[in-house]
C-alpha cells in the first residue's frame, strides 16, 4: 500500500470521490474503485431504500472498496439513513460524515468496522474529528461545489494549517480537477484528495446530460454563492435561475421565504431531469478544467498519472531553490 490513506481504504491510488447530493449513484462509486480510487454512494437525495439498491448495484460492478456519505444535517431524520448504513456495512469499508455533528455516530459506526472520515473546514474542527476517533479527515476549501463552510476559507490557506494541526490522515477537498491540483495537495500535507466536480461530468455518474454539458462547457468564473443571506454557503453553477436567487437574496429573506427556491427538489430537477432553467447545479470553482465526460474511471487513472507527472517534472524546480 503506497501510503496511510491507501492503507486505511484498501485501495491503490489515495483519491476519492465525494459524496455527491442525487447523483452520487452506485455505477459511479463503482467505477471510481475500479479505477483504483474510492467510490462512494451518497445517502441525500435518495431514499434510504434507493441508497441501499445503489449500494448493491456498486457491490455488483467492482470488487474493490468503496463507501457511503452521510451529510448530518441534510436529513430531517438520519435514523432510516444511518440503520441502512449499517445494514449495507459488509459491502462498505468506510462511511464519510459531513454537515453536523459526527460526536455519537463515529463510535457507532466504528464499532461495526466501518473506518470513519469527518468533513472538515477548519483546524478546531479538525482536531475535534482526531479528538472523536475519526480515522482520517477530508479537509474541504471554500471552492468546493454543493455546501461549503460558511468560515468560507479556501483550500490554499486552510489545507497546511490542517496537516500541520492534525496527526491522523488529511485529504484535501475542493478546487481540484487534474494532476496540479493533486500534486499541490500533496506539497501542502495531504495524504489524499477528494474531488467532487470533476466526477458529475463523467459516463457513469447518473446527472443529466444538460448538467454534464454545462459543466464541460463552464470556464473559469462559472459559479456563485447562494444561501449567504441565511448564514449558509452553497456553491452552484451559475446560471439564470441561481442569479434568480441571488436577486432576491437582496431582499434578506427568511429561511420559510427562501425556502422555495433552496429545497432539494430544486436541485433534482436541473441535475437528475435536465430541466436547468428551474434548478440550480452544484458545482465547484475548478469546473474550468473539465474538458470532456470521460468514465470515471479514466478520471482517476488519468489523475494518478498526471500527479505523477507533475511531481516529477518539480524536479527541475527544485534547483532553484536548492543547493
Ligand atoms: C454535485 C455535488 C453534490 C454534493 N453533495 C454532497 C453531499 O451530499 N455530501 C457531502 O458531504 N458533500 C457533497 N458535495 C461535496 C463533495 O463531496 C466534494 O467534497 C466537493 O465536491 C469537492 O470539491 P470540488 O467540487 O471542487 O471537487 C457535493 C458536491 C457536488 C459537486
Amino acid at each position: 500500500m503506497r501510503n496511510r490513506v491507501c492503507q486505511l481504504l484498501g485501495i491503490q491510488y489515495p483519491i476519492l470521490q465525494g459524496g455527491l447530493a442525487y447523483v452520487g449513484n452506485g455505477a459511479l462509486a463503482a467505477a471510481v474503485s475500479n479505477g483504483g480510487g474510492f467510490g462512494q454512494v451518497g445517502t441525500a437525495g435518495r431514499t434510504p431504500d434507493n441508497f441501499k439498491e445503489q449500494v448493491r448495484i456498486a457491490a455488483e460492478l467492482t470488487d474493490k472498496p468503496f463507501g457511503a456519505n452521510l451529510p448530518i444535517s441534510e436529513h430531517s431524520d438520519n435514523t432510516p439513513y444511518i440503520e441502512a448504513i449499517l445494514e449495507m456495512k459488509d459491502k462498505l469499508t468506510a462511511v464519510s460524515l459531513s454537515a453536523g455533528n459526527p460526536k455519537p455516530l463515529i463510535p457507532l459506526f466504528k464499532e461495526v468496522g466501518l473506518k470513519v472520515m469527518v468533513m472538515t473546514a477548519s483546524v478546531k474542527h479538525s482536531l475535534k474529528a482526531e479528538e472523536l476517533g475519526a480515522d482520517l479527515v477530508i479537509c474541504e476549501g471554500f471552492e468546493a461545489g454543493g455546501h461549503d463552510s460558511p468560515l468560507e476559507m479556501t483550500l490554499f490557506a486552510l489545507l497546511p494549517q490542517v496537516t500541520r494541526a492534525v496527526k491522523i490522515p488529511v485529504v484535501a477537498a475542493g478546487g481540484i480537477a487534474n494532476g496540479q491540483g493533486v500534486a499541490a495537495a500533496f506539497a501542502l500535507g495531504a495524504e489524499g484528495v477528494q474531488l467532487g466536480t470533476r466526477f458529475v461530468a463523467t459516463k457513469e455518474c447518473e446527472a443529466h446530460e444538460n448538467y454534464k454539458n454545462l459543466l464541460v462547457q463552464a470556464e473559469d468564473h462559472a459559479t456563485v454563492v447562494l444561501e449567504r443571506s441565511i448564514g449558509r454557503t452553497l456553491r452552484v453553477l451559475k446560471s439564470p435561475f441561481a442569479e434568480k436567487i441571488l436577486e432576491f437574496e437582496k431582499t434578506n429573506p427568511t429561511v420559510e421565504q427562501l425556502l422555495p427556491y433552496i429545497r432539494g427538489v430544486n436541485n433534482r430537477v436541473a441535475a437528475i431531469e435536465g430541466r436547468v432553467d428551474e434548478g440550480w447545479m452544484n458545482c465547484g470553482q475548478a469546473v474550468g478544467l473539465i474538458d470532456s465526460i470521460e468514465s470515471a474511471t479514466d478520471v482517476v487513472r488519468n489523475l494518478a498519472r498526471e500527479a505523477g507527472e507533475v511531481i516529477g517534472s518539480l524536479q527541475s524546480v527544485r534547483t532553484i531553490f536548492g543547493k
